[in-house]
């Protein structure tokens, strides 16, 4: 397909997948906060007669409002009730398409990183659609085994399984897509959950109102103990959405573990903020949150693996010649590489004025992080890097 014409349908892709998230996530904090915050009406008032279990007030937009939740369920149901659910049918779609856009489509340049695993791209495609269809499989039998009873439990198996998910995609596909894999397989988790469990559950519910009898308790616990881990996965989720801009934590060599302690950050923030609605204040969460990132920072940052000696004073001319062969094919305002429809990231190497404009980027790419050439396709040699280092010490001079 035309590739001016893919890159536009994944602009789409993308911008509709962030207004569906935004959309599903928004309504999904706000019912956790209402849960958390309401508080039993007054004994003997009219509300706790009519069967409410909590209320509050809040003011919102020049409004009152003052939203009410039921034991189980009222003595009958209204005409019109809402429901939410095309935010996540919407997030996951849009998603999943991007996904194929951005990495399906493209695996060779985007899955798969030869110095991790020499695959096909059909195996890297394969390996990731195998885990959003496996952490599904696996996560529901589990939540519907009897250990799926225990919420610490399961909340315990959970993260171990995703963890070993990080770290066997990790073995297999490059940073970037083994991190978008896991992110995928979570949100098809959460997906699933209002899919296949939360919506049809309540339908059994309104159905059993609707024929006058009373709805099964079990379909209200089920979907609120889906609805809970929907909430605590959340921000790892979301962070991973963003993570393909910060190459210190995919690109790391235990690119894995750091996903697996900032998800363990952001679990522990968000338990903070699950408890403080319920107006209990408990600081060591956000404290461990912090720790943790703390932790991920320093363990991030640069450490420059030693670099060869370059033989006397390096000139532009030899840098001017190493990204004309290694990154021009991509970096040019009409890339020859094929799958890279225009300069990525807007970087163009083509000029002395273009490669001296970029000498901060570059250094980062290639001597600090080292993903660039993009899974050493173009073969850059470590004296290469050397030269590209030594010269921008020397402040990347083009005459
Ligand atoms: C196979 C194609 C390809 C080759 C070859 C390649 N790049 Fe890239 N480069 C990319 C892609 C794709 C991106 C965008 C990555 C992203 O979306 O984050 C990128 C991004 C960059 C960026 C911007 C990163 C940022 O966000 O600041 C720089 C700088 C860069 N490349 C430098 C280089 C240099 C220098 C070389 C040669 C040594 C090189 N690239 C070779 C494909 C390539």
């Amino acid at each position: 397909m035309d590739a001016h014409l893919m890159e536009f349908i994944s602009l789409l892709l993308r911008w509709l997948h962030v207004i569906a998230g935004i959309a599903w996530i928004g309504s999904s904090f706000y019912f956790v906060w209402l849960d958390n915050s309401l508080g039993a009406p007054a004994a003997g008032s009219d509300n706790a007669k009519k069967g409410v279990a909590g209320e509050l007030w809040a003011v919102h937009g020049g409004g009152f409002y003052n939203p009410q939740k039921y034991a189980v369920a009222p003595a009958s149901l209204p005409e019109k009730l809402h429901w939410f659910k095309w935010e996540a049918y919407t997030t996951w779609l849009s998603g999943t398409a991007l996904l194929v856009v951005v990495y399906w489509l493209r695996a060779g340049t985007m899955m798969i990183d030869p110095t991790i695993a020499t695959l096909s791209g059909a195996q890297a495609v394969g390996i990731g659609a195998a885990s959003m269809v496996g952490a599904w499989l696996i996560y529901d039998g589990l939540c519907r085994s009897p250990i799926g009873r225990n919420d610490t439990w399961v909340g315990g198996i959970v993260f171990g399984l995703l963890t070993l998910l990080a770290w066997g995609l990790g073995q297999m596909l490059s940073g970037r897509a083994a991190y978008i894999h896991v992110g995928t397989a979570i949100g098809t988790i959460m997906v699933a959950n209002v899919f296949f469990v939360i919506i049809p559950g309540q339908k059994k519910m309104v159905e059993a109102m609707r024929a006058g009898q009373a709805p099964d308790p079990i379909y209200g616990q089920r979907g609120k103990q889906r609805s809970v881990h929907n909430n605590y996965f959340t921000l790892p989720v979301l962070f991973i959405m963003i993570s393909n801009h910060y190459a210190s934590t995919y690109a790391h060599k235990h690119a894995w573990a750091v996903l697996v302690l900032i998800s363990a950050a952001a679990v522990s923030i968000r338990h903070f903020f699950n408890r403080r609605h319920k107006g209990v204040i408990e600081w060591r969460y956000p404290v461990i949150g912090a720790l943790l990132l703390g932790v991920v920072a320093w363990w991030t940052a640069p450490r420059i693996l030693p670099l060869p000696k370059v033989n006397g004073p390096v000139t532009f001319d030899q840098v001017r010649a190493i990204m004309g062969q290694r990154c021009a094919t991509c970096h040019a305002p009409t890339p020859t590489f094929a799958g890279i429809p225009q300069a990525p990231a807007g970087v163009v190497l083509h000029t002395p004025e273009a490669i001296a404009a970029s000498a901060q980027r570059i250094y980062q790419q290639v001597v600090v992080t080292r993903i660039m050439p993009l899974g050493n396709i173009t073969q850059m040699t470590d004296y290469e890097r050397a030269v590209v280092a030594a010269w921008i010490a020397d402040g990347a001079k083009i005459k």
